[in-house]
């Protein structure tokens, strides 16, 4: 699959198998995430990963009850981490390390479709209550977190806008 190919198979699957995701495939899932373009180069994320079942649970229900999540091998919470980015004064601390935890997100996402894993972007959830369950270091923000396995659904496509709509072209 070439990068456009990629991105066009990518698409949120909410129902996986229970196969377990092979260590190779993660290592080049996380390589992917760290090249990532980051706000002068300061990847002001961490990323957690969760493979217990019971945290798995937890965070489904801190994620309003989303329950399918549980039932991937693994899943990614991705962290900004205002203080790494510091040195941008408040756009740092509010905006960049937002920005860069979120660009790791898509491009795992992407790497994962490439090794024909499937994911779901979670983004409803309860960051205080995601927070305590994973006992983040103060300051430490989720942002999203990433259920990832072999997809166990093809779920119909998702429309898009008209690229008329989206694009602007300013004369
Ligand atoms: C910021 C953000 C938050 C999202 N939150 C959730 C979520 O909490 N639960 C969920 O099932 N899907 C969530 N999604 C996935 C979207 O519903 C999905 O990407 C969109 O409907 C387009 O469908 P597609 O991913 O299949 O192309 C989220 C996506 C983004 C980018």
């Amino acid at each position: 699959m070439n990068l456009f190919e990629t991105i066009h198979a990518r698409q949120s699957v909410r129902a996986y198998l229970p196969r377990e995701i092979e260590q190779d495939a993660l290592r080049r899932i996380f390589d992917a995430i760290n090249q990532a373009p980051s706000a002068g180069n300061l990847q002001a994320y961490r990323v957690w990963v969760v493979r217990d079942s019971a945290t798995k649970q937890k965070l489904a229900k801190a994620a309003l009850g989303q329950d399918f999540m549980a039932g991937a091998p693994v899943v990614l919470v991705f962290c900004a981490e205002p203080a790494r980015a510091g040195r941008y004064g408040a756009r740092g601390a509010e905006l960049y390390c937002v920005q860069d935890a979120t660009v790791a997100v898509a491009y795992a996402q992407l790497a994962a479709t490439a090794l024909g894993l499937a994911t779901c972007w979670i983004g409803a959830f309860n960051e205080t209550e995601v927070a305590r369950i994973l006992e983040l270091p103060t300051g430490l923000r989720p942002i999203a977190m990433l259920p990832i396995g072999y997809g166990a659904e093809t779920p119909p496509r998702t429309p898009r806008r008209p690229l008329s709509e989206m694009i602007v072209e300013r004369a």
